[in-house]
């Protein structure tokens, strides 16, 4: 998605701002540009290539004050036109994350008093606006503060004007943006990682914030207009550059570093004889205590964790949970419950729908909220009273793995820690638990064993326009992850239905063409799951199940089985997601996609 780097420094900082875009590539991107103030000129270079690309058309471009984005089209076709920053009169620059969703009454104004538009973007009305204000005799800082006044919607920018060499502003309203504190020099950037060849003193901006940077000052207004301090901290977030090693894509890696991503995130629990809340911080013994519903807000992938972890809270905690996709609640008149925590699930900790119901959620009343989140320093993070850190690493692949199968483990965590507390696990009950936690990594590792005959079985989907996923019970919102996963990145139509469901329609869609993949676990709905698939079978459709030992379903004349090694108990989905990601893994490898930036998306999703 958008990503933005500014700098203003006592050197060029071209070079800063190309490693900042290129450090904010993996976020997805179709275009990308910068702009730098060079002799009272504004010299702009814009590209529909990779970072390298606008990299290369740099080579002669220099300025020791300069701003640069990567962009994810919203409003207009991704075109070197419609790329960032954009230009008012040559004058006035501005980059921009977000949605301005009155743009189109300002662009008509702007239209009507002589602005010219070169782009379809909703940004361009700000540098306009900006213009429009500067060029009655404001600074940069009170003109863009009276343009932002005007607007509607999300924004994160930054601002320069080619007669103010000595100044960058920029503002964050529904966008993240935070500021990097150098010597005699200052940067701005919407993600962390973007500047810590050059800083790890940030600052994150808070709602309705404005700076004013110079090269040996900073200024903070928020969204009063009042001179307000914000705290300094240390970044701890690893400098070092994420290498593919041995792997041909991301996703890859990232599938095979299941097994130490789970070790890492229950390390702490593993290592310990006893469950405790301390864990997710100070104030949790006192919030559980305090509770007694659950409330799951996330979206995409995490919010099917969120769905398997509802089966776990009710079935094991016997408290009552519900879960919902984060841009549905958010503007869904809900029946509030002060005694409900609020729990967000966010690999990135930054999705725009995601902050956007946690806020929601905090106006209708609820104090209780915790963050299930793999970026320590991320808003929804900061955002929350409570947190549990997955330390999955960084996940650089558009489709997300090991954050999902970490964020299960937290949210078994969650469930057991409630269980505990609530009086619904015995002594024995957290030891045998405590040992299949310690256990599961190695059990990971045993499934990731499959991947060359999942990667002969993908050769069977190559041709293939459609898929259905079915699962039951705990293991639905795996198959909904398995048929997100395939669509995502090799393109097939692929849905999820809970088995039992078939016969209630979709069943109609079945025949020889169609493949069937199942999750069959050996649990209390084996039987029913078997009837089900007879009932696939039956109508001519090619079943590929992924079956536990012991479940007695046998290969034959169209039912490929792949035999899974073990069966896990409660945390069998973590073990079935495992060859589910392979497969569509392996299936985008047959299709020729880009497996790791797939066609329209973007990793972090920080718009509406
Ligand atoms: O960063 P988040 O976990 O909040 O992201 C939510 C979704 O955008 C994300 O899970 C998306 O569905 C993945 N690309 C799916 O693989």
């Amino acid at each position: 998605m958008c990503g933005i780097v500014g700098a203003i420094a006592q050197r060029n900082v071209v070079p800063i701002l190309l490693e900042g875009l290129q450090r904010l590539e993996y976020r997805g991107y179709d275009s990308a540009g910068l702009a730098v103030v060079n002799s009272g000129q504004l010299q702009l270079v814009r590209s529909t290539g990779r970072v390298a690309e606008l990299s290369e058309k740099s080579a002669e471009t220099q300025g020791q004050l300069g701003i640069a984005h990567t962009r994810w089209a919203t409003h207009g076709v991704p075109s070197e036109r419609n790329a960032h920053p954009h230009l008012s009169n040559d004058h006035i620059a501005v980059v921009h994350n977000g949605i301005i969703e009155n743009y189109e009454e300002l662009r008509s104004r702007l239209t009507a008093g002589g602005y010219v538009f070169t782009s379809d973007t909703d940004t361009e009305v700000i540098a306009h606006l900006v213009h429009s204000h500067y060029a009655r005799g404001n600074s940069l800082l009170v003109a863009t503060q009276a343009a932002l006044a005007e607007l509607v919607g999300a924004y994160a920018i930054g601002v320069i004007a080619a007669d103010d060499p000595e100044r960058l502003i920029c503002a964050r309203r529904g966008s993240p943006l935070l500021l990097g504190v150098g010597i005699e020099e200052h940067f701005v950037a919407s993600d962390v990682s973007a500047l810590l060849p050059v800083t790890r003193q940030v600052v994150y901006l808070e709602e309705g914030d404005v700076v004013e940077l110079l090269r040996r000052s900073y200024r903070i207004f928020d969204a009063s207009g009042k001179q307000v301090e914000r705290t300094v901290q240390t970044s701890e977030l690893s400098n070092e550059s994420v290498e593919l090693g041995q792997y041909r894509h991301y996703m890859q890696k990232e599938i095979h570093e299941q097994p130490q991503a789970l070790a890492n995130t229950l390390e702490s629990v593993c290592n310990s004889q006893s469950l405790v809340p301390g864990i997710f911080g100070a104030e949790a013994a006192a919030t559980f205590a305090d509770i007694d519903s659950i409330l799951i807000l996330a979206c995409g992938t995490s919010h099917h964790a969120g769905l398997v972890a509802r089966y776990w809270l009710e079935a094991i905690a016997g408290i009552r949970c519900s879960v919902e996709i984060a841009s549905e609640y958010r503007y869904r008149a809900s029946v509030p419950n002060p005694k409900t925590l609020v729990v967000v699930i966010s690999q990135s900790g930054e999705t725009a729908d995601t902050q956007a119901a946690l806020s929601h959620a905090k106006a209708q009343g609820h104090g209780h909220t915790l963050a299930i989140c793999n970026v320590p320093e991320s808003a929804l993070v900061r955002l929350c009273k409570l947190r549990l850190l997955t330390r999955a690493g960084p996940e650089i692949g558009v489709a997300s793995t090991k954050a999902f199968t970490t964020q299960l483990a937290a949210l078994f965590l969650l469930t057991l820690i409630l269980a505990k507390t609530r009086g619904h696990l015995t002594g024995q009950q957290e030891q045998q638990y405590l040992h299949e936690l310690r256990h599961l990594p190695s059990a990971v590792q045993k499934v990731l064993d499959l991947e060359p005959q999942i990667a002969k079985l993908a050769e069977r989907f190559a041709n293939k326009q459609h898929a259905l996923f079915l699962g039951r019970g705990l293991h639905y919102p795996i198959a909904l992850e398995g048929a997100l996963k395939l669509k995502e990145i090799s393109y097939i139509h692929a849905e999820a239905y809970p088995a039992g469901e078939l016969k209630h329609g979709p069943l109609a869609l079945v025949d020889k063409d169609m493949p069937v993949i199942s999750v069959a676990p050996n649990d209390a709905l084996l039987e029913k799951l078997k009837s089900n698939l007879q009932e696939v079978r039956a109508r001519g459709g090619e079943l590929y199940v992924f079956a536990d030992a012991d479940t007695h379903i046998h290969a034959a004349d169209g039912i490929h089985i792949m035999q899974m090694p073990e069966h896990a108990g409660y945390l069998s989905p973590i073990l079935h997601t495992i060859p589910l990601q392979l497969l569509a893994y392996y299936v985008a490898l047959q299709k020729g996609t880009d497996v790791d930036k797939p066609r329209n998306l973007a990793k972090s999703v920080t718009v509406e």
